[in-house]
């Protein structure tokens, strides 16, 4: 039975930097729209690989962590993979991508406001925002779709619940990279002044049937 899957946090922002929750509304209206939802997400997969690929391409000087990307890059294409396989099991096709307000807007903010930590350290961290509010979404949607009666939508309520686990890591993931180029307190303060811009973008965007 998989409504007595206990869900792994206890609250959707545990051990995230995040500062602002996602609209109480956001959740019913992701999933009272899954196709969607799905096609959204599938493109997140997909950018999130091309990402961790393009980095090892901009900052190839450290192995270890071209290793960590590489592995971070083949998990987001299998993630992409999962997507795509219960797309077309609900008889859809992947539709093709719509403009990223929520990553454009987070990586304007860098621009435009320069903190003192470089163009690298603050990549690695605006990846990581990226890769948290995802994680808060897929528990909202774990947690929304492990309730329900219907056996498709707790078996997509539990994989959403993996999938969460995943963005957590990778979170922590890109965090670690920035610490590997600044110190403590330099990163704390930038996460900071980050978590304060990207709660604001999250609060202007439309509640949508989206991951951001
Ligand atoms: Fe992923
Ligand atoms: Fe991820």
């Amino acid at each position: 039975m998989t409504d007595t899957i206990q869900v792994p946090w206890t609250e959707p922002l545990q051990g995230l930097p995040l500062t602002q929750p996602t609209h109480e509304s956001w959740t019913q209206i992701a999933i009272g729209d899954l196709d969607a939802l799905l096609a959204d997400h599938a493109h997140c997969e997909q950018k999130a690989a091309s990402m961790a690929l393009s980095l090892i391409a901009r900052y190839p000087e450290n192995t270890d962590r071209t290793k960590k990307l590489m592995a971070l890059a083949a998990e987001e294409m299998h993630h992409f993979k999962q997507v795509l396989e219960k797309i077309e099991a609900r008889g859809r096709v992947l539709t093709k991508p719509l403009p990223d307000a929520y990553v454009k807007q987070l990586r304007e903010w860098s621009f435009r406001h320069v903190g003192g930590v470089g163009t690298k350290t603050d990549t690695f961290l605006a990846c990581g925002f990226v890769e948290a509010r995802s994680c808060e979404r897929f528990r909202l949607l774990a947690q929304a779709l492990l309730g329900q009666s219907d056996q498709e939508l707790q078996k997509l309520g539990a994989f959403y619940r993996n999938l969460a686990d995943a963005e957590s890591r990778h979170w922590e993931s890109f965090r670690d990279f920035a610490l590997e180029e600044q110190t403590p307190a330099r990163v704390q303060k930038r996460m900071t002044d980050m978590a304060e811009a990207e709660a604001a973008i999250i609060r202007d965007l439309p509640i949508e049937p989206r991951m951001h």
